[in-house]
């Protein structure tokens, strides 16, 4: 006589279900975002995504000692610089906000993990994330500057290149001003495959680079389009990226499952600001319970198939899984 499956039996104590686990979370996943800005004795919450803050460079080694301390091996660093124009000058800048950031953590930690994100929208007075023209956000011109604005984040000793600014050829004109520059050794994490999200809202207040006309359609994703993100993907890889980025994370872990399917590179989630934004409100209300949500979600991006995960989370979830180990 046939019996039915008990599925049951490989669940019932933690015993079993820690040796049946497919996927596990651990802080080497992480990727941990911090924004620097000019000024002095600045440690300023960003209103919509709580627990993330602006520091100015006196008080960003209390933020990073804090990430070491929890267990956090890399950060990749965003910079708010004060003086923006048409063509993002400062994001290039060797005394850059970014720059003198990069610099100051590689001196105080060595061996944490630095990355730079490479856009020019905190650095544009129009807030896009390239080059514009006649109303226009021209492509070609802006590699140059977007190739620039890599060398002299490596130069600053940033580890790796996170280019996110969507524009066509970014990672080819990267790649090749990195070697002629000498960092053949540099990586790059492309954002090859970046939506035009409406998930970006809170890191666009935290990092002043709301586009001041329009919107970022035609350069970001269509939400709707998924084998569109594999031929991106496919010609970052042609052009040279070391590691992809999906982006956002949650309403998007069919894209990463996709790519892990089609690629054999490292595959990045970034859980962005708006998923970060959606937690600690409902958190803040008593509707969800934090650490749970925060763990379950990060699993389903592993899950999901990404190696890495960039979150503003990081720092919390480390702790977290310190303390239950
Ligand atoms: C820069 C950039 C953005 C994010 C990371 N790099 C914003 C955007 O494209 O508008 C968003 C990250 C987040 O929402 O957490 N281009």
């Amino acid at each position: 006589m046939k019996s039915f499956r008990r599925h049951r039996r490989l669940r019932q104590n933690r015993g079993i279900r820690r040796m049946v686990r497919e996927h596990h979370v651990s802080p080497d996943d992480f990727i941990y975002p911090i924004f620097a800005v000019e000024g002095k004795g600045l440690k300023t919450e960003v209103p919509s995504m709580p627990g993330v803050f602006h520091f100015s460079l006196d008080r960003l080694n209390e933020e990073v000692d804090e990430a070491v301390e929890a267990g956090i091996s890399s950060v990749i660093l965003f910079g708010v610089p004060e003086d923006k124009d048409a063509c993002g000058s400062a994001a290039q800048a060797e005394d850059g906000i970014v720059q003198r950031a990069i610099a100051q953590v590689k001196e105080r930690y060595p061996d944490l993990y630095v990355m730079a994100d490479t856009c020019l929208c905190q650095y544009t007075d129009h807030g896009h994330c390239g080059v514009v023209k006649d109303g226009q956000v021209v492509n070609d011109e802006s590699l140059h500057i977007l190739a620039q604005t890599a060398v002299s984040q490596a130069q600053a000793g940033a580890d790796m290149i996170a280019p996110s600014n969507m524009m066509d050829g970014f990672v080819l004109a990267i790649r090749e001003a990195l070697d002629r520059a000498g960092y053949t050794q540099i990586p790059i994490l492309s954002y090859a495959v970046k939506y035009a999200s409406a998930f970006y809202g809170p890191f666009r207040d935290a990092a002043h680079s709301t586009p001041q006309f329009g919107d970022r359609r035609t350069y970001q994703m269509d939400p709707a389009n998924a084998r569109e993100a594999l031929k991106e993907a496919e010609t970052d890889v042609d052009e040279g990226a070391d590691m992809l980025m999906v982006k956002p994370g949650m309403a998007y872990m069919d894209i990463i499952h996709r790519l892990r399917e089609s690629f054999h590179l490292p595959i990045a989630a970034y859980n962005v600001s708006g998923e970060y934004a959606m937690v600690k409100a409902a958190a803040a209300k008593g509707w969800i319970d934090e650490q749970a949500v925060v763990l379950e979600m990060l699993t389903g991006l592993k899950r999901a198939g990404a190696d890495l995960i960039l979150t503003y989370h990081a720092k919390e979830a480390a702790r977290w899984l310190k303390e239950g180990e």
